[in-house]
């Protein structure tokens, strides 16, 4: 889809190619940390299953996949921050080297209750890999390990980012217009 026939779709900040080529380093450094182990890929539904699909064929360690789902609720004045898992993973991660796939990481609440939630379980360890980080945004200081792109305060879209469910399936991203 070209980004000039999207309504609301300002321009294009990452564009496939550099997608493709960002996620074969990402994976690439993977490969190398966790060479001799057993990796399991944790991604967190939906925006991050383009991301984690298209690094998961580039990783080239034994890995397993899961996936959980979450709501986020705002509270009574507005603010950000409750979460709770709507779709829990199908398989137990005790013992396991787990590296949870986000599609973005912006104010950090929503990996904040993840890896204190994942951390419960006992797996031998627990990483985060996120496709795109926010870092102007961040209110509570979570640990990410790989990042595929730091990106200004724009709300994005594609790869996997949705507004209002539309736009995840673009292959590139973009910002919104105001
Ligand atoms: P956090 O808890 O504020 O870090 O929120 C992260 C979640 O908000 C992400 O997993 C996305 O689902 C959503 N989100 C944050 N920024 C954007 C954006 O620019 N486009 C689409 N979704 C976003
Ligand atoms: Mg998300």
């Amino acid at each position: 889809m070209s980004p000039e026939l999207l309504p609301g779709i300002d321009r294009v900040l990452f564009t496939e190619e550099q997608i493709e080529s960002r996620i074969r380093e990402l994976a690439a450094e993977i490969s190398r940390d966790y060479q001799g182990k057993a990796l399991k890929l944790v991604g967190v539904l939906k925006g991050s299953i383009f991301f984690m699909t298209a690094l998961a064929r580039h990783i080239e360690v034994p890995l397993t996949i899961d996936f959980l789902g979450i709501s986020s609720f705002s509270n009574k004045s507005g603010a950000p921050g409750v979460v709770r898992i709507a779709k829990d993973l199908d398989e137990s991660i005790e013992g396991e080297n787990v590296l949870l796939v986000e599609d973005i990481v912006d104010t950090g609440f929503t990996l904040r209750y993840l890896l204190q939630t994942l951390a419960g379980r006992a797996p031998n360890s627990l990483s985060v890999c996120t496709f795109l980080d926010r870092n102007s945004r961040r209110i509570v200081q979570v640990p990410v390990h790989y990042r595929g792109f730091e990106i200004p305060d724009r709300f994005v879209v594609g790869f996997g980012l949705d507004y209002n469910q539309l736009y995840r399936n673009l292959g590139f991203v973009a910002t919104m217009k105001k």
